[in-house]
């Protein structure tokens, strides 16, 4: 049931917390400071042996896929390729031995994404699934992987599975980098950063009435841009898709800088921009493509760490969320973009947990 709320994706958006908490639920090892998972089916040698790892899923899950290429590059210092199902099933890469392939999904059902599993294994090589639906077509189909346990998600628009899924591939690349070149030291700190990570996704759920009032200033809008960069530009696709999926509002997300080689001709003064911009490495970056948008007269909407009192000068709506190290921001900052689709998609009398033309799992090509 909905458990008193108004439609299931509002429950699942404030589900998060639990479901980060029951993604890391006996994965988190502080004796050797490193994650541990039941079902990879490879041997430690074999894992160790792993000299590329390719993402692969559809819509969202290849969202929390491209969050995943900069946590396993940045943790783990393997190589990751993501790839669209769809394409990938067709292409016909070469794929160098100790490749391992990981399809990204929720129900376990896309079709596409179970092509892609069964060609690479055809190929001779490991194919894991990172799913949410036990015992589904792809959790058969592959040779081992990592249950989300986010519990059933009803929704058509994705909202805790893509949290899950990031949560379990920042496990993944704390596990990969333990087993190579990672220090105890910096494995205990990262155990840390995701054991305080549910309370930070409470701590942003709070940011409800803030967003619900931007939703009331932006709901009639026909385009927005969102940007981001670095394990944010992940976050402004998703934002995007959000928006586009239950509102029905033509939305884009790209990486902030790259405004000026095109999509900054879009900007007038009814087209918002949404910056995700929590500190990290790039924010001086981004702040100046926002002021680049503010001259040209765009609305301008930031999602800013909460100690960022100076943005408030720049922008015109701020959404304030928590301070997480950089490689979980996109589990943080996507949740007031979760939520402003759903307050927009509400205000305009959408069919918030069934869009039109879309389905829940996508079963055929
Ligand atoms: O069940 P899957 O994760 O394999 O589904 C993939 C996409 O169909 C799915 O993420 C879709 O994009 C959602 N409606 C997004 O909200």
């Amino acid at each position: 049931s909905m458990n008193g709320y108004d439609h299931y994706m509002l429950k699942e958006i404030y589900e998060q917390p639990d479901a980060l908490r029951n993604a890391m639920r006996g994965r988190l090892n502080d004796q050797d400071a490193t994650a541990v998972f039941g079902g990879l089916n490879l041997t430690p040698q074999q894992l160790r042996s792993v000299e590329r790892i390719i993402l692969t899923g559809c819509g969202t899950s290849w969202h929390s896929a491209l969050v995943g290429e900069y946590l396993i590059e940045e943790l783990s210092r393997i190589p990751v390729n993501v790839e669209y199902a769809s394409e990938l099933r067709y292409r016909n890469p070469p794929i160098e031995n100790n490749t391992l392939v990981f399809g990204i999904t929720q129900s376990g059902e896309t079709a596409d994404t179970l092509a892609a599993l069964n060609e690479t294994k055809r190929k001779g090589h490991r194919a894991l699934a990172i799913c949410n639906v036990v015992g589904s077509s792809i959790a058969q189909a592959s040779d081992g992987g990592v249950y989300l346990h986010a519990g059933p998600e009803i929704g058509v628009a994705s909202t805790k599975a893509f949290t899950s899924q990031c949560c379990i591939l920042a496990m993944l690349a704390l596990y990969f980098g333990r087993m190579r070149h990672m220090s105890f030291e910096t494995g205990g700190r990262i155990i840390e950063d995701l054991r305080r990570l549910p309370s930070a996704v409470e701590q942003a759920l709070t940011c409800d009435a803030e967003v619900r009032k931007v939703a009331e200033k932006y709901e009639s809008a026909t385009n927005v841009l969102y940007l981001g960069r670095r394990y944010n530009f992940p976050t402004a696709l998703e934002g995007a898709l959000k928006l586009k999926e239950i509102s029905y509002i033509h939305a884009e997300g790209y990486p902030a800088a790259e405004m000026k080689h095109g999509p900054i001709a879009l900007v007038d003064k009814i087209t918002p921009s949404i910056f995700i911009m929590p500190r990290g490495t790039t924010y001086d970056k981004v702040l100046a493509n926002m002021e680049e948008v503010k001259a040209r007269g765009g609305p301008v909407i930031a999602i800013a760490s909460s100690d960022d009192t100076e943005i408030r000068k720049i922008a015109d709506d701020v959404i304030m969320i928590p301070e997480v190290p950089e490689f979980l921001q996109p589990i943080v900052s996507v949740i007031p973009l979760q939520l402003l689709s759903y307050h927009i998609a509400v205000l305009r009398g959408c069919d918030v947990d069934k869009p039109r033309n879309l389905a829940k799992s996508v079963t055929v090509e």
